[in-house]
């Protein structure tokens, strides 16, 4: 029976490892870097390269270009949060418990952390393009592309835009869907497309990845909003209350609390159904759907 209190912190720790690494590369300790180890070190779940690590462990296994395109994943998410915590964003004081990179340093730092962050994950995902066989290249540009669709402008920054756009504004249950699968399902689908894809999934699987990462990844969103009402910010590491005092549309806003947590139940219910044609070797990707909605951070 796994316990995944235990393969999430195993996977934590690999991530973490190869993340220390990577930003190893940039040995300089000018602020830039300071601030780039500041953020991306300073504690997050990790589920985007956990989702990518799992996902290739259910098709076959986990390579050295898995665990780098793990890590580019969780950049690309870091950055997306030093920049939505900006004073022009959400403005929020408070991040993974600690001081957000524009208080720690300043506006400017933040701006560009988060940039550097962002194209370090293209530098990683196009790395080491040498040593693979024709296969392999053909895999890791199918990824990289796919990851720049889901985190662009067709993905989590137009979510972005829209959740900005749409504040004082009473949004309908249809048009917050759309935000929240793109802001937030579009990078976590990606992720388990990723491990799909380089973990060596058949088309048939590859697929079956991504509808349960369309649905976990718009559950973990919903969640997001039932915390940001109801959650304790000591354990979160960010504030509450936030979203209701932009004025944001969330689930919990939209349909109330209630609702919003059964609606997080369908669809993770509907992303373990994605899951069907796995074999036991998908395992943490059950337990983690279940996670997505019970989780307390
Ligand atoms: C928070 O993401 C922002 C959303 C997209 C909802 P996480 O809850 O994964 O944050 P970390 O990475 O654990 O800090
Ligand atoms: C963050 O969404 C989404 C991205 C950073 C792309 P939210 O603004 O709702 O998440 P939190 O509550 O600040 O973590
Ligand atoms: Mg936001
Ligand atoms: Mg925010």
């Amino acid at each position: 029976m796994l316990d995944l209190k235990t393969y999430l912190t195993l996977k934590q720790n690999q991530v973490d490892a190869r993340l220390t690494e990577l930003l190893a590369v940039n040995p300089e300790s000018d602020k830039l870097s300071t601030a780039m180890h500041y953020s991306l070190m300073a504690g997050g779940k990790r589920l985007r390269p956990i989702l990518c690590l799992a996902a290739a462990e259910s098709v076959g296994r986990i390579n050295n270009d898995t665990l780098n395109a793990a890590c580019a994943l969780e950049m690309i998410h870091t950055y997306s949060l030093i920049h939505d915590d900006l004073p022009a964003m959400d403005n929020d004081n408070l991040r993974r418990g600690k001081p957000t990179c524009h208080i720690a340093f300043d506006e400017a730092t933040a701006i560009l952390t988060g940039d550097a962050l962002l194209t370090l994950a293209f530098e990683i995902l196009l790395s080491e393009q040498g040593s693979l066989s024709p296969e392999e290249a053909h895999n890791k540009l199918t990824i990289t592309h796919a990851i720049a669709v889901a985190a662009g402008a067709r993905g989590m920054i137009s979510g972005q835009m829209m959740d900005i756009d749409s504040e004082n504004i009473e949004l309908s249950e249809a048009d917050l869907k759309k935000i929240h699968l793109s802001k937030t399902g579009a990078l976590i689908k990606a992720s388990l497309y990723t491990g799909g894809v380089l973990g060596g999934g058949s088309p048939e699987e590859v697929q079956a990845l991504k509808i349960y990462g369309k649905h976990i990844g718009l559950a973990f969103q919903v969640a997001d909003d039932i915390l940001n009402v109801e959650g304790d910010p000591l354990v979160m590491g960010k504030a509450i209350g936030t979203d209701q005092a932009l004025n944001k549309s969330t689930y919990p806003s939209v349909m109330g609390v209630d609702r919003s947590k059964a609606y997080a139940k369908t669809l993770i219910k509907n992303a373990l159904d994605g899951l069907a044609i796995f074999d036991g070797r998908a395992d943490p990707l059950r337990a983690i759907a279940g996670y997505i909605i019970e989780r307390n951070q």
